[in-house]
C-alpha cells in the first residue's frame, strides 16, 4: 500500500500544500467570477505552486505545466506521511471536470493523482500534450480511480508504447462512456492486454490523420467494446467507406453512429460488397471531397450527411439509400444559377408568375364585369 501512496502525495503535496511563492512572479491561477472554473498555467520558471489552492473550490479546472518536467516532484515525497488528511480534502473538492496538460509527468505520479481521484467526484478528465515517462506496477486494487464519464486524450505519449491504454484502464473505474482520443502516438493496441470496457458508448479516434483503414482494425480490439453505439473518425485517413466497412466488420463492431467527415473519400466504383453493422442508422460523410455518392453504402439509414462535398447534380434516388434525413448543402450543384431550373430562384419565380397570372386573370374579370367586353 505504502509503495502506492508515494507518488499520490506527490503533486497534491506540491500543488496544495508547498509554498514557494516568490513575490516577482505573477500568479498563475485564474478564478472566474463565478467561481466555477479555474485555470493554472505554471509556465514560469519559479512558479508558485501554492496559488493553486485557488481552484480548490472550483468544478472545471485546468492545470498546465508550462512543457516542464514534474519528475523532480517525486523525490520530494515523505513516504511516512499521513494519507488520510489527503483523502479528505480530495473528498470535499468539487471537481467535475480537470483538464491537465503541457508537461512531462512519470507514469507513477499521474497514476497516483487517478488513484486519489478516485475519492473525488470527478467526471470528465482530459489530458493534452503529456508525455508520459516509465511505468508503474498495477494496482493493488481493482477499480481503484476516478469514476469518470468522459476521459480525452490529446497528444499524450507513453513510455510503454502499445500497451498504454491497458495500462490506464486498470485505474479508471469501467463505467467509462465516452473515449476520445486524438493525436495518438500509438493506436496499436495490445488487444490481449486491454480489458473489455463494459459501458463504453461512443469512441472518438478523430485527429489520427495517420491511422487508415488497417490501422483502425487493430485499434478496435475485437470484443472490447460490447456497448459501442458511436464511433467518430474524423480526419483519421480514411479512405473509402467500404474500406471503414470491411475494418468494422473484421473487428465485428456493432456501431448506429458512425463519422467519418474530414476524410478525403475515394468513390470506391467496383469494390466488393460488405456487410454493414446491421444497427447502423446514423453515416456523417460531409467535407470529404466527394464527387458522387460512394457506392456500397447501407441501403437503408435514418441519417446521412453528404454536406459540403464535390457532388455536381443532384443524386438519383437509385444512388442513395433509403435515409429519412439527408443533407446536401455546401454541393456545387446547388450553387444558384442564373439559368438553372433548380435553382433557388427558379423555384421563388414560379409563385411570382402564378400570382401575376392570376393578377391578369382577376383584372380581366374586372373589366369582364364592368362591361367594358361585354
Ligand atoms: C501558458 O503560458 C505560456 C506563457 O505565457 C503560454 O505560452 C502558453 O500558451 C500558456 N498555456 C496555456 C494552455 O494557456
Ligand atoms: C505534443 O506534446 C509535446 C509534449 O509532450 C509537445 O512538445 C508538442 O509540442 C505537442 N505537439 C503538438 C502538435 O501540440
Ligand atoms: C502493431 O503491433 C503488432 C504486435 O502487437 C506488430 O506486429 C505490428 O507490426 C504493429 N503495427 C504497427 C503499424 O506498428
Ligand atoms: C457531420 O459532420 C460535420 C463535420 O464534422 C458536422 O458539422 C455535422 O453536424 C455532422 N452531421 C450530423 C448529421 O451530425
Amino acid at each position: 500500500m505504502v509503495s502506492q501512496t508515494e507518488p499520490v502525495l506527490a503533486l497534491l503535496l506540491v500543488l496544495l500544500t508547498l509554498t514557494h511563492a516568490s513575490p516577482a512572479t505573477p500568479e498563475p491561477c485564474e478564478l472566474d467570477e463565478q467561481g466555477v472554473r479555474c485555470s493554472c498555467n505554471f509556465s514560469d520558471p519559479q512558479p508558485d505552486w501554492s496559488n493553486a489552492f485557488l481552484c480548490t473550490g472550483a468544478q472545471d479546472v485546468e492545470f498546465y505545466g508550462g512543457g516542464r518536467s514534474l519528475e523532480h516532484f517525486l523525490k520530494r515525497v515523505d513516504t511516512e506521511a499521513d494519507l488520510r488528511h489527503f483523502i479528505d480534502v480530495v473528498r470535499s473538492l468539487p471537481w467535475q471536470r480537470l483538464r491537465v496538460g503541457d508537461a512531462r509527468v512519470p507514469a507513477p505520479m499521474l497514476f497516483g493523482v487517478l488513484r486519489m481521484l478516485g475519492y473525488s467526484g470527478l467526471k470528465e478528465l482530459t489530458l493534452e500534450n503529456l508525455e508520459v515517462t516509465g511505468t508503474t506496477l498495477p494496482p493493488l486494487l481493482e477499480a481503484t480511480g476516478p469514476d469518470l464519464n468522459t476521459l480525452s486524450l490529446s497528444n499524450v505519449s507513453w513510455a510503454t508504447g502499445d500497451a498504454w491504454l491497458a495500462e490506464l484502464q486498470q485505474w479508471l473505474k469501467p463505467g467509462l462512456k465516452i473515449l476520445r482520443i486524438a493525436q495518438a502516438h500509438s493506436l496499436n493496441f495490445s488487444c490481449e492486454q486491454v480489458r473489455v470496457f463494459p459501458a463504453l458508448v461512443t469512441l472518438d479516434l478523430s485527429n489520427n490523420p495517420e491511422l487508415g483503414e488497417r490501422g483502425l482494425i487493430s485499434a478496435l480490439c475485437p470484443s472490447k467494446f460490447p456497448t459501442l453505439q458511436v464511433l467518430a473518425l474524423r480526419n483519421a485517413g480514411m479512405e473509402t467507406p467500404s474500406g471503414v466497412c470491411s475494418a468494422l466488420a473484421a473487428a465485428s463492431v456493432q456501431l448506429e453512429g458512425l463519422d467519418l467527415s474530414h476524410n478525403s473519400l475515394r468513390d470506391t466504383a467496383g469494390t466488393p460488397g460488405c456487410d454493414w453493422p446491421s444497427k447502423l442508422n446514423s453515416l456523417n460523410l460531409s467535407f470529404a471531397g466527394l464527387r458522387q455518392v460512394p457506392q456500397g453504402l447501407p441501403t437503408k439509414l435514418e441519417v446521412l450527411d453528404l454536406s459540403y462535398n464535390q457532388l455536381d447534380r443532384k443524386p438519383r434516388p437509385e444512388e442513395l439509400p433509403k435515409v429519412d434525413k439527408l443533407s446536401l448543402e455546401g454541393n456545387p450543384f446547388l450553387d444558384p444559377e442564373p439559368h438553372s431550373g433548380e435553382s433557388d430562384s427558379g423555384v421563388v419565380a414560379a409563385p411570382v408568375h402564378l400570382s401575376l397570372a392570376v393578377g391578369v386573370l382577376g383584372a380581366l374579370a374586372v373589366l369582364q364585369g364592368a362591361g367594358l367586353f361585354a
